[in-house]
């Protein structure tokens, strides 16, 4: 046999002998814009006082414009991360001490922390096998009469159950948050994610396909919040104290300064101006993996709703050992071995994070009233075993690769296909020379 078609863990030649290449999305657009922001000579636009410049310059309000045209949204807040942008919108909901909110244990730890950051207490629903994404069944079981916000994650580019959760969060009169940081472009039966929600947050950091280092974007097509985030934004008790009427609700709302400058702005105009390409590689990259890897007894490939549309910010595929005849962890040695990129998992769920599972020894320091306060008698838990789905996907069964990106091609995706037959069709070698080493 050639040394070709054997797995590089057996001594045969890996697909891939180079690193990926570093992405750079940089183009002349963004140079352009960034040109005008310093021959203005204005960096950043802002100040902390009702008037004019309370909410930004030129370029915030181009790029908040081009976000409301392309969303669909009455008003986009830009501010500095969608940390941030979680933060102001927890926060606009008005949600504080004793509120519960409703978190997916599977997504960045900010999606939680935004509601610790406000005092309310994160309560985790499980996600559903095949999105990823929150249970609206565990959703259900989760509201108390304390809940006061569901915050759904579009988690890895694909859609939540978006439609149920709004119906749901009608229902039940809660206000539901978007976390659409990962899957701006994506579509329920044509609708973009980011319109569900009473707020949609997005983030422009590094990794992102809109990127611009650092920033984040909430839109909303209701005036009240719109005005509210303002605040939270840009230091808003000062504006709050030149106003005639102040309503009790808001008057406590702590601003802070979440403001986005002139040059961020600027590189985010253009790249959100470019999203659509930006995005469709990723698309033509992962329908190339689907087409190989389902037919891979053992790994289903990502689940995509009927009519929608998913970004792959991550391509996330399930291994059943048992059917593919190697463990999760001996797939990923033998991968590794090849060159291409993949992991186990992606983070570990939320509220096992020491800050949840030991809220007890934290107490009185810190932010975090609302992780520390069910002492009282509240049945919120953080413990293995609340959300059993998640631990299973995280633990057992997911695997994810980046691959999937506007600068990589078609051929980088055929060689992760070849890769992984290459593994499949010596699974039996594999497995004994993994195990010797060790890999089980
Ligand atoms: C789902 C999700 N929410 C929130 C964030 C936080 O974004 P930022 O880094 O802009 O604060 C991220 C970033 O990775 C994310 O993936």
């Amino acid at each position: 046999m050639s040394s070709m078609t054997l797995p590089a863990v057996l001594g045969g030649r890996p697909v891939r002998n180079r690193p990926y290449p570093r992405p750079n999305f940089i183009g002349p657009s963004e140079r352009a814009l960034v040109a005008e922001v310093l021959d203005s000579g204005v960096l950043s636009d802002y100040v902390a006082h009702a008037g004019p410049h309370f909410n930004g310059g030129w370029f915030v309000h181009a790029l908040e414009d081009e976000y409301c045209k392309r969303f669909g949204a009455a008003y986009a807040v830009s501010v500095n991360s969608a940390t941030s942008g979680l933060h102001a919108a927890v926060a606009a909901s008005l949600a504080g001490l004793g509120d519960e909110i409703i978190v997916p244990p599977y997504t960045m730890s900010a999606t939680a922390t935004a509601v610790v950051m406000t005092n309310a207490t994160p309560v985790f629903a499980d996600i559903r096998p095949d999105t990823f994404c929150l249970d609206p069944d565990d959703v259900r079981r989760k509201i108390s009469p304390r809940t006061k916000a569901i915050i759904a994650v579009n988690l890895f580019g694909g859609p939540a159950d978006l439609q149920t959760l709004r119906a749901i969060a009608d229902e039940h009169r809660l206000v539901l948050i978007e976390d659409n940081a990962q899957a701006p472009g994506a579509t329920i039966a044509g609708r973009s994610t980011g319109t569900f929600g009473d707020m949609a947050v997005f983030s422009l950091n590094c990794h992102k396909t809109v990127q611009c280092g650092e920033g984040g974007i909430v839109t909303t097509n209701n005036a009240v919040l719109a005005d509210r985030l303002r605040l939270v934004r840009n230091h808003g008790e000062v504006v709050q104290s030149m106003r005639d009427h102040v309503p009790d609700e808001i008057a406590g709302l702590v601003g802070y300064n979440f403001r986005l400058t002139e040059l961020q702005s600027a590189v985010a105009l253009a790249q959100v101006r470019r999203l659509d390409e930006l995005t469709d590689n990723r698309i033509t990259m992962a329908a190339t993996l689907t087409n190989r890897l389902r037919n891979i007894e053992g790994i289903t490939p990502p689940y995509v709703g009927e009519g929608n549309k998913h970004v792959y910010y991550l391509y996330a595929f399930k291994i059943d050992a048992a059917r593919f005849g190697l463990s999760r962890g001996q797939l990923r040695a033998a991968l590794d071995a090849e060159g291409v990129a993949v992991a186990e998992g992606y983070v570990r769920p939320i509220y096992l994070y020491p800050m949840y599972e030991r809220r007890v020894a934290a107490r009185k320091r810190g932010l975090g009233a609302g992780i520390w306060y069910p002492g009282d008698g509240s049945p919120v838990r953080y413990e293995r075993g609340i959300c059993p789905t998640t631990e299973q996907m995280h633990f057992a069964e997911l695997m994810t690769t980046n691959i999937c990106r506007a600068d990589l091609t078609d051929a980088d995706a055929r060689e992760l296909c070849d890769a992984v037959e290459k593994i499949v069709e010596h699974r039996t070698d594999v497995r004994a020379a993994l195990q010797g080493r060790g890999v089980s």
